[in-house]
């Protein structure tokens, strides 16, 4: 089995940032799980199907051609980037994340990036249900307010439009739904290692995560740092 480190917590705990990070330190893959959520409600909103109506959104799921490339994402050949990025699509991807077939049409296709050699996989189930048998898991969290904080910055340094305290109170929105689903619900997987980032900087995080990975896979520390 190849090394797997999962990364999972809440919208903005700066997961994403650190799972980039840590695969380029180590020369592993990288899963945004979260992109795939998001991928699957743009195109659900753009074919104005409403979540609720499963079957359709698992075909929307299912069909989806997507690529990444280069640090861009391609939707059906169209690059995307952005637009998965806004709270919008971000609230999208959230509402269609809490349909089970959805999830289901999503799990063969992310277990796929655990290929030599190793992954870093970010999302909210990494641990608990895509890739339980992972070496390291990582829950990384922080306050809602520092979340929306840094969530405002990298939506205006993509030069997007960006509200504060509209951004706190979308969080905890999506930290209730993402947190109160039935199926793979936000939470730390038993064996998780614990983060609370909310006072830490990114390389602080880093050095702590990647500590972590090599006491469990020694053999990458040939490759990072
Ligand atoms: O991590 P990100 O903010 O990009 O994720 C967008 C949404 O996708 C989350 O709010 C969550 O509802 C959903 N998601 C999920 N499981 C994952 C990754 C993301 O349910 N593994």
């Amino acid at each position: 089995m190849v090394p797997i480190i999962t990364i999972d917590g809440p919208s903005g705990s700066g997961k994403g940032t650190i799972a980039r990070l840590l695969a380029d330190l180590f020369g592993l893959h990288c899963l945004d799980s979260g992109a795939l959520y998001r991928l699957v409600g743009l195109a659900t909103e753009r074919a104005r199907v409403d979540p609720s109506m499963v079957e359709r959104l698992v075909a929307i799921a299912s069909a989806m051609q997507v690529e990444f490339k280069d640090g861009c994402v391609l939707l059906d050949g169209e690059d995307v980037t952005l637009a998965i990025r806004t709270e919008q699509a971000g609230n999208a991807a959230s509402r269609v994340a809490a349909v089970p077939e959805v999830r289901d049409a999503l799990l063969q296709w992310q277990r796929n990036y655990a290929r030599e050699p190793g992954l870093v996989a970010d999302g909210r189930d990494m641990g608990t249900v895509v890739f339980p048998e992972a070496g390291v898991k990582i829950y990384l969290t922080a306050s809602p307010e520092e979340r929306a904080r840094r969530r405002y910055n990298q939506l205006k340094e993509k030069g997007l439009d960006a509200n504060l305290s509209h951004l706190v109170a979308e969080i905890r929105e999506r930290d209730d739904r993402d947190s109160n689903r039935s199926v793979a619900p936000l939470l730390p997987a038993p064996d998780a290692l614990v983060m609370e980032s909310t006072a830490l900087s990114i390389a602080e995080v880093l050095g702590q995560v990647s500590s972590s990975v090599l006491r469990v896979y020694p053999e990458l520390a040939k490759k990072g740092a």
